[in-house]
């Protein structure tokens, strides 16, 4: 089977992901914050918020916490929970590195 069959998509290069940094891509049409903290820390969720969808690009970044920059909502980015309410979340990504591109599961 494939990658893409299995459901893997590259969504960017490693080299273009900085530490500390947050990068938007939409691996076939799905917004995907890709998250690297340093290293091999990376995170992968969803550009959408649980509460009414608001884009999460732009929010503020607080350690592992993501803040959403419509109404403050605070999801944890290792899990997705929102800290208030751990049943509810935002969707985490499986990733990995192959040949120095960073794929995800959809
Ligand atoms: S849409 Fe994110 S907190 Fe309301």
């Amino acid at each position: 089977m494939s990658m893409a069959e299995s459901g893997w998509i590259a969504a960017i290069e490693e080299n273009k992901l900085q530490e500390n940094s947050v990068k938007l891509v939409s691996p076939k049409g799905i917004g995907v914050l890709i998250i690297r903290k340093t290293g091999n820390d990376i995170y992968a969720v969803s550009n959408k918020c649980a509460h009414m969808a608001c884009p999460l690009r732009g929010g503020a970044l607080d350690g592992y916490i993501l803040k959403c920059p419509c109404h403050d909502w605070r999801f944890d980015i290792r899990t997705g929970e929102l800290l208030e309410a751990k049943e509810i979340k935002i969707k985490v990504y499986k990733w990995k590195i192959i040949d120095g591109n960073i794929y995800v599961k959809l």
